[in-house]
């Protein structure tokens, strides 16, 4: 028998008195159907390339001539892949490159594209052979939209205003018709621009005074030729709520979002911490620093409730995951780690923090798509891997663009030395043909939990599910076994008089259709 502690998810962490438990913890889940909430925009599963080490070349882009299979030069295995997740943007070409990026050197004929050094990547040279045309048909190839992220930082307002009438004038103007020589003639649609990326750093180190008067500037001379698009202002690093304020004051009426960005270093910035070779204690770090993003969405949403009390700005976390040590024998600059069950507890935990704040967060982008950071999908020369990342957005799917259901969770705590949570993560949603999805996750990598939900307003007959699992914290997809971490037909759900009982295996995401 040990102690245990119960909290109150939806009402804060409000902790409860010390309870006895045996080696089962347990939970109860109550899923508020009478009381439906605002929609989970499909854009919270947005991802972010970026032009970073293999983000881009070689994970996406491998020109129509390379031996790897592909479609006009992407790789066929990943846009299959991404196909499947119905992935709703993608977001481009930085971060940080973002704001050295200039446009003009990416189209026209290949071979005489301008090439740069990435300056903030690994130092390698970027011949642009990925600029506007490809990245357009990679969208057109995977079905997702365009969020296009403008140099502020190095730039000019009018190359982002020229960049934007290359994309979307219908017909008429010189840019059309260069766009329409370059091969295509019908304007693109935009439907997200960034005006800058972390302003506050490697997009210019401006104050949050001058980031807003730069954002006004730049976003007044956003004019798309086909319809409008989301402009998007940088938000300011994690908790400055100064600059939210300042943004908000001063440029809130010339924006339709706001970003956030928001990464966990398990060890902190100087030592992250290898991504597969960890103890309990750095699972439970980098769980608890995932929690974090609940008071930080909370706070930020705050403020810009000041200026914006009917939530027309959207809080786009446009940058998050896991940031550990590049992974051995690789080159710093390129920010390739691998990704494990402990990724896919990160993924599960943030989106059900995202499907909580879903009246402000209205889009986000996972960092990165391929090959980077928290990535979705891992490659190597011809191999392709999914990672267990990958198969959270998968499992997640029904949640796009379903009705957010409010969920109240008392759990169990889990805490390995400095670091404490509540074991239960969860999320609920009702999808458009009234099926209502509960998703699960148990952060404790030892102790099985047995939840208790209750549903209000509604009634289940059956119950079906897929989980997501593995016999150690630390086992990921390699490329000669990539099935370690999958879905696989859940069993441990029951549906009784009393409600819904789960069995939940230790660090598991378990995501239930109940009809
Ligand atoms: O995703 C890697 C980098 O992290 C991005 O370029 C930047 O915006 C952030 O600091």
């Amino acid at each position: 028998m040990r102690a245990i502690r119960s909290a109150i998810l939806a009402l804060g962490l409000v902790s409860l008195p010390l309870a006895q438990a045996g080696a089962v913890e347990t939970a109860s889940v109550t899923i508020r159907a009478d009381q439906p909430g605002p929609q989970v925009n499909r854009q919270i599963f947005g991802q972010f390339a970026e032009h970073l080490g293999h983000g881009i070349y070689g994970g996406i882009w491998v020109g129509p001539k390379s031996p790897i299979p592909n479609v006009h030069g992407y790789r066929k295995d990943v846009v299959d892949a991404l196909k499947d997740l119905s992935v709703p943007f993608v977001r481009w070409p930085g971060g940080c490159f973002g704001d050295t990026y200039h446009w003009r050197n990416g189209i026209g004929p290949q071979a005489k594209r301008s090439v740069m050094v990435n300056t903030n990547w690994g130092g390698v040279t970027e011949d642009n052979s990925f600029g506007t045309h490809e990245y357009f048909g990679f969208l057109d190839q995977i079905g997702a939209e365009a969020y296009v992220s403008g140099n502020v930082g190095s730039a000019a307002p009018s190359e982002l205003a020229e960049w934007v009438e290359y994309m979307t004038s219908p017909t008429g103007s010189s840019l059309a018709k260069e766009r329409a020589a370059n091969g295509h003639p019908a304007p693109w649609k935009v439907s997200y621009i960034g005006i800058g990326n972390e302003l506050w750093g490697c997009g210019g180190n401006m104050r949050a005074e001058y980031a807003a008067d730069v954002t006004k500037r730049y976003s007044s001379f956003i004019r798309p030729g086909n319809g409008k698009a989301i402009k998007i202002a940088s938000g300011g690093l994690e908790d400055d709520y100064a600059w939210t304020e300042t943004m908000m004051r001063e440029a809130g009426k010339g924006i339709d979002g706001y970003s956030l960005h928001y990464y966990v270093f398990p060890g902190g910035w100087a030592h992250k911490g290898s991504a597969t070779d960890f103890t309990e204690s750095e699972w439970a770090q980098t769980l608890s620093k995932t929690l974090h993003i609940d008071e930080l969405i909370a706070k930020q949403s705050a403020v810009m409730d000041k200026y914006d009390p009917a939530k027309r700005i959207w809080l786009s976390v446009d940058e998050w995951g896991t940031w550990y040590d590049v992974a051995p024998g690789t080159n710093p600059g390129f920010l390739y780690q691998q990704n494990s069950l402990r990724d896919a507890l990160v993924a599960a935990t943030t989106i059900n923090i995202f499907v909580k704040h879903a009246d402000r967060v209205k889009m986000a982008a996972i960092a990165q798509m391929v090959n980077v950071l928290q990535a979705m999908i891992l490659t190597d020369g011809n191999r392709m891997v999914k990672t267990p990342t990958y198969y959270v957005f998968k499992l997640y799917k029904p949640f796009q663009d379903a009705t957010q259901l409010p969920v109240e969770v008392k759990s169990s705590w889990y805490g390995k030395d400095d670091w404490g949570m509540p074991a239960i993560s969860a999320a609920a949603a009702r999808d458009k043909a009234g099926v209502i999805h509960i998703a699960l996750a148990n952060l404790d990598p030892n102790q099985p939990a047995t939840v208790s939900a209750k549903l209000t307003g509604a009634s289940a007959a059956s119950v079906t599910g897929q989980i997501l699992t593995a016999p150690a914290m630390n086992v990921i997809n390699s490329f000669d076994k990539p099935d370690q971490v999958a879905p696989r037909t859940f069993d441990g759900a029951r549906v009784g008089a009393d409600g819904l009982t789960v069995d939940l295996p230790p660090k598991s995401v378990v995501v239930l259709d109940l009809k």
